[in-house]
């Protein structure tokens, strides 16, 4: 599939049917992520690939109890490694954040590619999360997505236009 086909075709999906996601295309989806781009190729991440109903209830619960989430078979939470990336990303800042967000696209673009749905999940808590996961101190969770066939087919949602967001040469 072309990548602005995937981009295209790439919802948020909030429903999901039950089927489980065959290995080799989960594969190919991790796969996506593992190949993105991070500063320096520091590769500040990891991902936790949660299929257990149990701990996928509890983390919709985590997550401003959106239930929807518990609904795909897999649930992964994207998490970064502050002190083991760029650390001077535009003179200013640290880069795990941008690694470890490009690397979630990734793998959401290429599970729209297979026919997946998944959705971006910001508003966590993220003391619950880590609580939920055992996961460190040092490391930070960046988001979340549920993956899994979709059971629903919305429309897109709209966008600015290019003459909103572009300009030429200078600001
Ligand atoms: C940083 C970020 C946080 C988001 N958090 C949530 C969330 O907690 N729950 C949710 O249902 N959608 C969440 N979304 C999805 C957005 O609502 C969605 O991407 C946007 O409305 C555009 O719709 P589309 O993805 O279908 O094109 C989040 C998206 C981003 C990028």
């Amino acid at each position: 599939m072309e990548i602005l086909e995937a981009i295209r075709r790439r919802r948020s999906i909030r429903d999901y049917k039950p089927d489980d996601i065959p290995e080799e295309v989960l594969l190919r989806i991790l796969e996506a992520g593992r190949w993105a781009p991070s500063g320096k190729n520091f590769q500040p991440w990891k991902f936790i690939i949660v299929r257990d109903e149990k701990v996928r209830r509890q983390l919709a619960e985590a997550s401003a109890q959106q239930y929807f989430m518990a609904k795909a078979p897999v649930i992964i939470v994207a998490c970064g490694y502050p002190e083991e990336s760029y650390a001077r990303m535009g003179r200013y800042m640290k880069s795990w954040v941008v690694d470890v967000a490009i690397a979630l696209e990734h793998m959401m673009l290429q599970a729209a590619a297979e026919g997946l749905g998944a959705c971006w999940i910001g508003a966590f808590e993220e003391k619950e999360v880590k609580k939920i996961l055992g996961i460190p101190d040092n490391v930070r969770v960046l988001a979340l997505t549920p993956l899994g066939y979709p059971a629903e087919d919305p429309s897109p949602r709209s966008r600015k236009s290019l003459e909103q967001i572009i300009s030429y040469e200078h600001y």
